[in-house]
Parts: C-alpha cells; sequence; structure tokens
C-alpha cells in the first residue's frame, strides 16, 4: 500500500494519528511513529507547557531518526488567533526535533502557512467542506484532509457536514483538476483495514484516524471513557454543542463536537439555547461527572467508528491489523 503520503514521510502503512486535543500525547504519538504511521502530538488549544511536555516526550519514545522523522503536531487553528506561542515553540525546534508536520483545522490557515513553511515542515489543512479547499491551497497546504461528518470531536454541524463517502471523493476529483500535487487524506469513520481501503479507493492517498487510535492503551484518554466508546455502537454517538457549553469552550459557528450521546447529553440536547443561556446548573452537573469519572455525564470523545471499536489494545496492533487488512484487501 505505498501512496504518495508513505513516500512523503516514509511510512509503513498510509495512516496519520489525528492530533486529539488531550488524547494523543507523546506515548501515543511516538507510538505510532514507532509502528510506521506519522503521529501527530494533539496540541489542541495550544496550552505551551502541555505542548512542550507530549512533543518531547514523543520524540523519546520514536527512538530512531527514522522513526523521529514521523513526528508532527496539530493545533485548532480559531484558537491560535488567540495564542500561538506554542505552535511558534514546535516550529522553534531544530533538527531531528523539527515537526516534519503540521496539521491545523477549524479556522483559516492562510496567517500561519509562511512560518510552517518556513520552518521547513509540511502543512496539512483539514477541511469540512469544499468551499474551505481554496483557503487551504492558499496557505500552502501540501496535504488536504477531507473530514466527515462520522468524525469524533469537533467538526460541522449538522446544517454544513458532509459525509466522508461523498466528500473525498469529490475532493479528489477537484485536486485533480486544480492542485494535482496536493495529497488528500480521507478522515471519519475509518477504523480497519476496511474501511482503510475503503478511503484509498475513494481516491485517498491515506487516511487520518482518530477515534480508533483513541481507544488505545497510550492514549491519555481515560479508562473509563475507553470503556464507555468500546460498549457503544455507532448509534451511540450525536453531534450538538452540548459538551462545548458545559466545558467552557467557546468554539465559532458552525462547528459542533460529537461524542458519546450519554444520559446528560439527552437531558440538555433539546435545548442548546437555554443552556447557553443559563448553563450553571448543568456545569455543575457536569464538572462533577467528570471529577468521579462518572461518564452518564462526562463525555467519552468518539465518532460513529465506536460501532467498529471493540477492544482497547496498544496503537501498534491496531495499527499492524489495519495494515494486513487493508493489503490484503487492496491486493
Ligand atoms: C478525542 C478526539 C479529539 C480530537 N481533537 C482534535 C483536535 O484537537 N484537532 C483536530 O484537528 N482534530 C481533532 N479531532 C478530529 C480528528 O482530527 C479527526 O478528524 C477525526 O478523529 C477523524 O474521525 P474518526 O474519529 O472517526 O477517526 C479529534 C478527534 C477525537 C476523536
Amino acid at each position: 500500500m505505498n501512496t504518495r503520503l508513505t513516500s512523503l514521510f516514509d511510512l509503513s502503512l498510509p495512516v496519520v494519528l489525528a492530533p486529539m486535543a488531550l488524547a494523543s500525547g507523546g506515548e501515543l504519538a511516538g507510538a505510532c511513529a514507532r509502528a510506521g504511521a506519522l503521529g501527530l502530538v494533539g496540541g489542541g488549544y495550544g496550552d505551551l507547557a502541555w505542548t512542550q511536555r507530549e512533543y518531547r516526550l514523543a520524540l523519546q519514545v520514536a527512538d530512531t531518526a527514522a522513526q523521529r522523522a514521523r513526528i508532527g503536531c496539530g493545533f485548532i487553528t480559531w484558537k491560535l488567533d488567540e495564542d500561538a506561542s506554542a505552535l511558534d515553540w514546535v516550529l522553534d525546534q531544530r533538527g531531528e526535533d523539527r515537526p516534519r508536520a503540521l496539521m491545523l483545522s477549524f479556522g483559516d490557515p492562510r496567517p500561519y502557512g509562511a512560518r510552517i513553511a518556513a520552518a521547513g515542515a509540511v502543512l496539512i489543512c483539514q477541511v469540512q467542506r469544499m468551499d474551505q479547499v481554496p483557503q487551504a491551497i492558499e496557505a500552502g497546504a501540501r496535504i488536504i484532509v477531507a473530514q466527515g461528518a462520522e468524525a469524533g470531536g469537533h467538526g460541522m454541524n449538522s446544517l454544513n457536514g458532509r459525509a466522508t463517502m461523498t466528500f473525498v471523493p469529490e475532493l479528489a476529483d477537484w485536486l485533480a483538476a486544480h492542485a494535482p500535487d496536493t495529497l488528500l487524506l480521507a478522515a471519519g469513520g475509518i477504523a480497519n483495514g476496511r474501511t482503510l481501503a475503503a478511503a484509498l479507493m475513494l481516491g485517498a492517498d491515506g487516511a487520518v484516524v482518530g477515534s480508533r487510535l483513541w481507544a488505545t492503551r497510550e492514549s491519555l484518554a481515560t479508562p473509563q471513557a475507553k470503556d464507555q466508546a468500546v460498549q457503544a455502537n455507532g448509534d451511540g454517538t450525536a453531534r450538538s454543542a452540548v459538551f462545548d457549553i458545559l466545558r467552557r469552550k467557546h468554539w465559532p459557528a458552525p462547528y459542533d463536537f460529537r461524542a458519546v450521546r450519554n444520559d446528560l447529553h439527552r437531558q440538555l440536547e433539546d435545548r442548546v439555547d437555554a443552556l447557553r443561556a443559563d448553563p450553571a446548573p448543568a456545569r455543575a452537573r457536569y464538572d462533577a461527572a467528570v471529577a468521579a469519572g462518572d461518564f452518564s455525564a462526562a463525555h467519552a470523545t468518539v465518532g460513529e467508528a465506536a460501532g467498529l471499536i471493540h477492544d482497547c489494545p496498544s496503537a501498534e496492533q491496531v495499527l499492524q491489523r489495519m495494515q494486513r487488512e487493508a493489503a490484503a484487501l487492496w491486493r
């Protein structure tokens, strides 16, 4: 399964670990790099101390020069507009420590393109709609990720979101016509060899994998959250603003968030405006549940791929299985 993605980063399978905020720490990113995937640390909201610690850890876990050449980082773009110190710190790393790729999602990447290019990192831009693609090209994206609304975590709300199955081939055709040197990755629902092979058949050069690698030993998600996601099937998640309001995250429209549709979500999902107007009582319940590890109210961030996740092994086992299964189908 050699693709333009595997050639660019010397990977043994066409998979990129999604830079999942607070889940894709150094252990997970390093383990993915060791197993032959591109490991992106989840710089998320741009916490400088967290990013420094986890990025350094990823470089330690990836213990050869070839593995360290598969480490990068990702950030939430609209948050960088408030504070880009973590991005600047990552871009300042030199030699073997320098980031090979920088992924930006959720906002206008153009203000950051020149800095990322000057540091010699490959810019990866995640988009949710065709109308965001020209901005990504203008920013200098070498790789564009087409994120379908099945994805875990943030993405486009239901009015604006696209499905991976149609979005990827539509964007593949557009890139072939307008920017043929730009690589395309699929994101949203890729969790095993079948879905990885399908992404390649749709015209992608590889896949960004979030939920499946979130449910691994190395991910920083709590064991209770992982258990809940393993128990859930694909019907058991939903997109809404509920958990962003409860977590005091001020996400701009039209983005919202997919996670397990637990008891608290069900109670609040039909009255999001009222929750926004008076969030304090529900936040108190949510905060207490997080402290107690009670996932009937705390959120477990996983996408529709929950229905394809039945265990919580090491990242290496997940990637080996994906590779074996996809390679057999690809042949
Ligand atoms: C727990 C979790 C956290 C995420 N955090 C981020 C993030 O901080 N930045 C980002 O670009 N994408 C984030 N994503 C979305 C991923 O980049 C990717 O689009 C998604 O995981 C792909 O779909 P999948 O979950 O079905 O694999 C997150 C996804 C999950 C599951």
